[in-house]
């Protein structure tokens, strides 16, 4: 870490806000100066302006058993009717959704049509006996529905679970087991650069592992042949286009559970983080409109997928609650080439646009024609979320996406912190390129020592947040020891975030990735339990131990080193075998870059694998210290092997 945080320590550029967003930006000083001086009024203030409540609450937080903090706790709601119902008197005509499907077809939805499709489907889902805090996990590609499925939940108090489509059947199933999900909204297919990604056969190879699931409703997206069972699989479409285009939102307590997503943490079981109703949508669309400074006319995108947190917040809650028009998209960004987005960008002239940094620097590689070949000068506000971004990529941004005069802001958050946490304000902050700037108003976000003290400007540390916020998580569903472990352990009444970060000499926060055992691949959250238990679970593995190493496009790639069972022979057939195995046991996502096989791994004298001795052989580094070290020899004979299992 220290050498990053030197590389770090040359970034001496600043660029202002762009004068015409300081002008009449959405967030000011102002926001700032409440929030410094009574945190919980200013949290107030936003919840009471931006939600339509049944009931508002009179109270703002209770902290009497923390870490279960509770925001507006007395407060009634319904964030389908905050998204849809509400804007319908003055607004059911204005767009919600441009959505673009990756062959080419479109669609243009009104808040009006959403709301219809969203009323139909909560009428669908009641007809399949789904109540109040059922699960339901959505599972889904982004096509409307997938939208329309989160909203239908939260008009009829379902809680929703979705869970990515490059997941495999097994992490499929393993988290509706988690949740205990009685029904799953899945596709035939989806579209994945030109190929079909199978969901609806995996949704059946999922079954066989788990018995939750009553029903099954099907989207007809692909086309592809699937097998339907009697009783349980229901087409979307048939249990949909009879309904009423009216249902009635059920008054949702504020506390009451709006959604869990499943996160990597340090072991290989996934996490359900908890997100709840009322201070998940004030978090929500409070930084939606100060971070993005959206404005009524403006065409947004958040070019994320809803499987994670980036679609939950920043897709469906918070820019549909702000009434803003989005662009939404199915496919690849090179499908059918690398135009694609900014084909898009020109088409539907975008004004924001939101990505994350793996994505930049895929862009990077494919070259600056294909921004070039298209208008972008619609675009005034750039956003990057999901992983450090390094200057570079700041810069060619800012360059090449961005013509030299859109803000860029680089936010910093997490699943479980439900919003932006760390950012700069468009039309405040002077930003640097590579650093998240400062927390948003009201986030007493800090970067600390291992003893819990805050450092000095210029030194390094542990992100830590002192005070809860409203978007935070809840628990870990079902696990409340473990959501006690995780975040409220290491330090005493902080959010310990698992990120490392430092202030630089102004005091702006540089985050320095994570500082556990979860490794970032093109900003995807993989632990490396996971990926080590997905291979000992083959027959030929013996041992496994797996480090995210530095990759130039996907930030980190998973490395693997695998000791074999007696028997088997460590040839390239056997590793890629065991590349698909993981593949297969997760998802693509999680497929190791790089496997070595090796007769031993490098072990102290207890026994414990010295990973960072892993990541300085598979990064060519120098190694660190190595006298705990107790068989040095199998140091060289991993270099060899690691530089010789580059570019699987
Ligand atoms: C990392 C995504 C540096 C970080 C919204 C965090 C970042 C994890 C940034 C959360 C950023 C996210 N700069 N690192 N701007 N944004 N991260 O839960 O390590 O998928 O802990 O949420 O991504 O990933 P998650």
């Amino acid at each position: 870490m220290s050498e990053k945080i030197e590389n770090l320590l040359g970034e001496d550029r600043t660029f202002d806000p762009p004068s015409s967003i300081v002008e009449n930006a959405n967030a000011t000083q102002e926001w700032f100066d409440l929030a410094n001086e009574d945190r919980l009024a200013y949290w107030q203030k936003q919840a009471l302006e931006r939600i339509t409540w049944y009931k508002e609450p009179k109270e703002i937080l209770d902290d009497s058993d923390a870490p279960f903090y509770k925001w507006f706790k007395d407060g009634e709601l319904n964030l389908a009717y905050n998204c849809l119902d509400r804007h319908l008197e003055t607004d059911g005509d204005r767009i919600a959704f441009y959505w673009e499907g990756e062959p080419g077809d479109s669609q243009e939805i009104t808040y009006k049509d959403l709301y219809e499709r969203v009323c139909k489907l909560s009428n669908g889902l009641k007809e399949l006996d789904v109540k109040k805090g059922d699960r339901i996990a959505i599972y889904l590609g982004m096509t409307p529905e997938i939208v329309i499925s989160m909203l239908a939940c939260a008009r009829i108090g379902a809680v929703h679970s979705v869970v990515f489509g490059g997941f495999s059947a097994e992490a499929l199933a393993d988290r509706i087991n988690d949740a205990e999900a009685k029904v799953v909204i899945t596709a035939d297919g989806a579209w994945r650069r030109g190929d079909i990604v199978p969901l609806k056969q995996n949704v059946d190879d999922s079954l066989k592992l788990t018995d939750h699931i009553e029903s099954v409703i099907v989207v007809k997206r692909t086309e592809n042949d699937v097998t339907m069972v009697d009783g349980r699989d229901y087409w979307y479409s048939e249990l949909v286009d009879k309904q009423e285009a009216d249902c009635e939102p059920e008054v949702m307590n504020a506390e009451d559970m709006l959604y869990i997503l499943y996160t990597s943490g340090t072991t290989a079981k996934p996490k359900g983080i908890v997100h709840t109703q009322a201070g998940y949508l004030t978090g929500v669309t409070t930084t939606h409109s100060a971070v993005f400074d959206v404005k009524e006319d403006d065409i947004y995108w958040c070019a994320a997928d809803c499987g994670w947190v980036t679609g939950h917040s920043y897709i469906v809650y918070g820019p549909l609650a702000n009434k803003t028009t989005s662009v939404m998209y199915e496919g690849a960004p090179n499908a059918p080439d690398e135009k694609r987005l900014w084909s898009i960008v020109e088409k539907y002239k975008v004004n924001i646009f939101y990505t994350a940094p793996t994505a930049i620097r895929a862009f990077m590689k494919w070259g600056v024609e294909h921004p070039q070949a298209h208008d972008l000068t619609s675009l005034r506000l750039l956003g990057t979320v999901g992983e450090p971004i390094n200057p570079e990529a700041w810069m060619w941004y800012h360059e090449n996406i961005g013509n030299e005069s859109c803000a860029i802001v680089d936010t910093w958050w997490q699943t479980e912190t439900g919003s932006i946490m760390i950012t700069p304000l468009p039309g405040i902050t002077s930003t640097k390129p590579g650093s998240a700037c400062g927390p948003m108003p009201g986030i007493d976000a800090v970067v600390v020592d291992e003893n819990g003290i805050e450092v000095s400007k210029g030194e390094g540390g542990y992100l830590a947040v002192k005070s809860p916020w409203p978007s935070m998580l809840r628990t870990v569903f079902g696990d409340e020891k473990r959501y006690i472990d995780t975040y409220w352990s290491k330090y005493d009444g902080m959010y310990f975030a698992g990120d490392g970060a430092k202030y630089d000499d102004d005091g702006y926060f540089w985050l320095l990735g994570r500082v556990d055992d979860v490794m970032n691949i093109s900003g995807h959250r993989i632990s490396t339990a996971e990926v080590e238990s997905a291979l000992v679970a083959h027959e030929s593995v013996a041992e496994a131990a797996v480090i995210g190493r530095a990759d130039e496009i996907s930030g980190e790639a998973i490395a693997a080193f695998v000791t074999l069972i007696g028997g088997y022979e460590g040839n390239e057939e056997l590793i890629s075998t065991l590349r698909q195995h993981v593949s297969d046991k997760i998802g693509p996502i999680a497929k190791p870059k790089s496997i070595v096989i090796t007769n031993d791994l490098p072990k102290t004298r207890s026994g414990k694998i010295m990973r960072r001795l892993l990541k300085d052989i598979s990064e060519e580094r120098k190694l660190g210290d190595v006298t705990t070290l107790a068989n040095a020899d199998i140091v060289s004979e991993l270099q060899t092997r690691s530089s010789e299992s580059r570019d699987e």
